[in-house]
């Protein structure tokens, strides 16, 4: 069981450089000022010598150290001490890293490379000293004594006896596969434990009773308990040797998505699953990928199997292949079927075997379809492509796929099947005629957008005049308490020579009196001024070197300026549409903009005080300074112009117009319609990524990066916002540090897909 967790300890490597040097130090009150390196290799030890704290290696790379809490116990080998807490869950460092308990109180780890990557953030607790308790809590103390801080409450996979899961806590799987950090346990707010695949899955619940204010606890005996506020057990679950003595227990969510009880086994020097969540491995989510049939055999072990037929793709492959025109049902007993892409299948109950074929054989979108005689009669029709199940003798359900007579011609049939007809230039010009549509979509663009600016300049002309005729007098207001400076209306004229210098669409350049350059940006609204302050100092207040800095801002009758720092080299929009800079925008430098585009507003969304969304994602929106490093520009602007308050679709379409610029900025196509999209898609699906790319980035195109990129991209554009990634997955998933999985098709191209069929 416990190889099926997937951790390859490598304390070895350590262990044995370490070998006849004393470097354990045995503790019980680690000063300010400790530090432990890899180089000295040193460790914490608790003062049962039971857990030890310090770096090891993880990975089956070299060089790659993470740091965290293992046992220790002389009568548990080298290679079966599990590690059970780890610094920032999945954080990785190199071989000249090092932590430190600082003279201020924070725990900090620190990367030779990446500088700090971690701290407790513990500087204003009055740390007086940290100790590793014998029951492997890492504790920081304060000079009375008191904890202030403690790894129990950042758990990361495992829970050790005594530990707590609350309501605002979670395990997440560690992420050694493309799946499995997408598995989290939690508990939610009536007091279910749950494990859940990626925000929407539910796979396993405690159906505990519903009570408010539980807490978990895994139990030195060996029990999994639901605790109320006056601690009495509500909900238990006990391995099967509860209560026997046994020395060391845990309890964690492994690699596979399955909640287990450990204990360790003296007799046979080995860990042993004395619990599991989810009896049948196959009914996890996902266990055999997106589309999968999971085969439980009688050796209770699972086999992952693609009985439909494979086609060749890197998504297709095991999904249901699907013609409207094909009616053969062909049948699999024992065979579980579910929908994954959407969640739900459509339910039908109370009909019989032959009713519930029918239904899905009469139903042009029905792809397959599960009658399940569990006397309810049930019968789910799946109208979705991404289609998973399990198969166990023991079931009595039984599945019928709809397949052409032929199965020749339907395995083919995904690959070879004509283009939809919107994208035919697309795909049967080849590479060189793929900008086609963007060059129609440019033009026709270009005209709508000429119309507007007209209208625009109008209707702005119209309104100044207006303002002149009504308003002489200006009213200054002195500088700001939260630095911006606050310019009337006839310094800003002044500063950019009467707005001469356009530099982006109501965006001009100025020069402030001491001689910083700024842009300057007419918002061209009407923003009630009380409203418009308020909003203006919150920007204001923001600050990360991927974002454009406002110094300031106008708010004098009707106009509406922001002042922003001037950022060197333009836009990325520009620099895509003129040959000459766009050879500055080779493979790394595009990825390097996207991951800064992405740590950015993943900063806005999750670092500030308060959620803030960009609102108008796009390369015009992302400049270039000296360094061409990319800084994010007009966020939060949708906040300030009109009064909509934030919400998370606020963030999911963020994340969309990032999945946006992505492609944009890879195809270097200018406009990305559906067509775009639904055409990237199918190159990508099929193997043929490389056709999606610029044709002006000439080399070093990194093939892995490019995956990953292009599968984080469609995830980004699902149309269902809950499935789309939070900002802070895309940068773990840009930076290399946590897989993704093929997506699903973004739902425009799903539904072209299903025409042409
Ligand atoms: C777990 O929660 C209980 C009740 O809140 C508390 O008394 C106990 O100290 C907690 N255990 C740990 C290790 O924090
Ligand atoms: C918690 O989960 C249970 C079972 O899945 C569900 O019935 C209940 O509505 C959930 N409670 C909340 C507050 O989400
Ligand atoms: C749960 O705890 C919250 C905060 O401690 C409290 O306001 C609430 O009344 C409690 N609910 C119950 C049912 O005890
Ligand atoms: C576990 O052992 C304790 C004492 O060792 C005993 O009081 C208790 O009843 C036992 N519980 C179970 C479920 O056997
Ligand atoms: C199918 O995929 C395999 C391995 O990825 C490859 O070798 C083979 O050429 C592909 N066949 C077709 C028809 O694309």
């Amino acid at each position: 069981m416990l190889e099926q967790g997937g951790y390859s300890l490598k304390w070895y490597f350590l262990l044995a450089i370490s070998a006849g040097f004393l470097l354990h130090s045995v503790v019980s009150q680690i000063p300010l000022d400790s530090k432990i390196s890899v180089q000295d290799n040193n460790f914490w030890v608790s003062p049962n010598g039971e857990f030890a704290f310090g770096f090891f290696n993880l990975s089956d790379q070299p060089n790659q150290y993470s740091i965290g809490i293992r046992f220790n116990s002389k009568s548990i080998p080298v290679d079966k001490q599990i590690v059970v807490w780890v610094v920032g869950a999945d954080l990785v460092v190199g071989s000249e890293s090092y932590f430190l308990l600082a003279n201020n109180g924070e725990l900090v780890l620190h990367d030779s490379l990446k500088g700090v990557v971690w701290t407790s953030k513990t500087s204003l607790l009055s740390v007086a000293s940290a100790a590793l308790g014998d029951n492997g809590n890492l504790v920081l103390l304060n000079a009375k004594k008191d904890i202030v801080w403690n790894s129990f409450d950042i758990p990361t996979d495992t829970l050790l006896p005594g530990q707590n899961l609350s309501i605002l806590q979670t395990l997440r799987a560690a992420s050694k596969n493309s799946m499995s950090s997408y598995y989290t346990l939690f508990m939610n707010a009536s007091g279910q434990l749950q494990l859940r695949w990626e925000s929407h899955v539910i796979y396993w619940t405690s159906n505990s009773p519903s009570i408010s204010n539980l807490t978990a606890f895994f139990s030195s005996d060996g029990a999994l308990q639901l605790r109320d506020q006056k601690w009495r057990p509500v909900w238990s679950v006990f391995g099967e040797d509860h209560n026997d003595s046994i020395r060391y227990r845990f309890l964690r969510l492994d690699v596979d998505g399955n909640l287990r009880l450990y204990s360790w086994v003296d007799a046979s020097q080995s860990w042993r699953s004395v619990w599991q969540a989810v009896e049948n491995q196959c009914k996890v989510f996902a266990t055999c990928g997106q589309h999968g049939i999971c085969l439980f055999t009688a050796s209770a072990t699972t086999d992952c199997r693609c009985p439909f037929g494979l086609i060749n793709g890197s998504i297709s492959s095991c999904s249901i292949p699907f013609q409207q025109r094909c009616r053969t049902m062909v049948k699999y007993e024992h065979t579980f079927l579910y929908g994954m892409y959407p969640p739900t299948d459509n339910s039908v109950s109370q009909i019989s075997l032959l009713q519930c074929k029918r239904l899905c054989e009469n139903d042009p979108l029905c792809r397959a379809v599960t009658f399940t005689n569990d006397g309810t009669g049930s019968c789910l029709l799946k109208k979705t492509q991404y289609v998973s199940g399990y198969m166990d003798p023991s079931l009595r359900s039984v599945s019928f796929v709809k397949k052409c007579s032929d199965p020749l011609a339907v395995d083919l049939s995904l690959v070879k099947s004509p283009p939809p007809p919107q994208s035919l230039l697309l795909v049967k010009g080849g590479s060189h005629k793929f900008c086609v549509p963007c060059l129609i979509g440019a033009v026709s663009g270009t005209f709508a957008i000429f119309i507007v600016v007209h209208v625009v300049i109008a209707l702005y002309i119209f309104k100044i005049r207006n303002c002149r005729r009504k308003n002489a007098a200006l009213a200054y207001k002195g500088p700001n308490s939260n630095g911006l400076i606050v310019l009337p209306f006839s310094e800003l004229k002044e500063l950019t020579q009467n707005f001469e210098h356009q530099i982006g669409p109501t965006m001009f350049q100025g020069i402030l009196p001491n001689d910083q350059p700024v842009a300057v940006k007419d918002l061209k609204a009407t923003i009630e001024e009380r409203r418009y302050r308020v909003a203006v100092s919150k920007i204001g207040s923001i600050s990360h070197k991927n974002l454009v800095k406002l110094v300031g801002y106008c708010c004098e009758l009707h106009h509406r300026f922001l002042i922003y720092e001037y950022v060197k080299n333009g836009s990325v929009e520009k620099h895509m549409e003129d040959p000459k800079l766009c050879k500055r925008l080779t493979w790394g430098k595009r990825v390097d903009i996207c991951l800064n585009v992405a740590r950015a507003v993943s900063y806005l969304h999750s670092g500030c005080r308060e959620f803030v969304n960009h609102g108008n994602l796009k390369c015009g929106n992302v400049v270039l300074d000296e360094n061409l490093d990319a800084k994010v520009t007009e966020f939060g602007l949708e906040r300030v112009i009109s009064e909509t308050s934030c919400s998370d679709s606020s963030a999911e379409r963020d994340v969309e117009d990032f999945g946006k610029m992505i492609l944009t900025i890879f195809s270097g196509c200018k406009e990305l319609g559906e067509e775009l999209c639904e055409w990237a898609y199918k190159e990508w699906m099929e193997g043929h990524a490389m056709n999606v790319l610029d044709r002006r980035i000439h080399c070093g195109v990194d093939s892995e990066e490019m995956e990953r990129i292009m599968r984080i991209a469609f995830w980004c554009l699902q149309t269902d916002g809950r499935r789309r990634p939070s900002m802070r997955e895309v940068v773990k998933v840009l930076e290399g540090k946590l897989s993704v999985d093929p997506p699903p098709p973004p739902f425009a191209c799903q539904k072209s897909l299903e025409q042409e069929e």
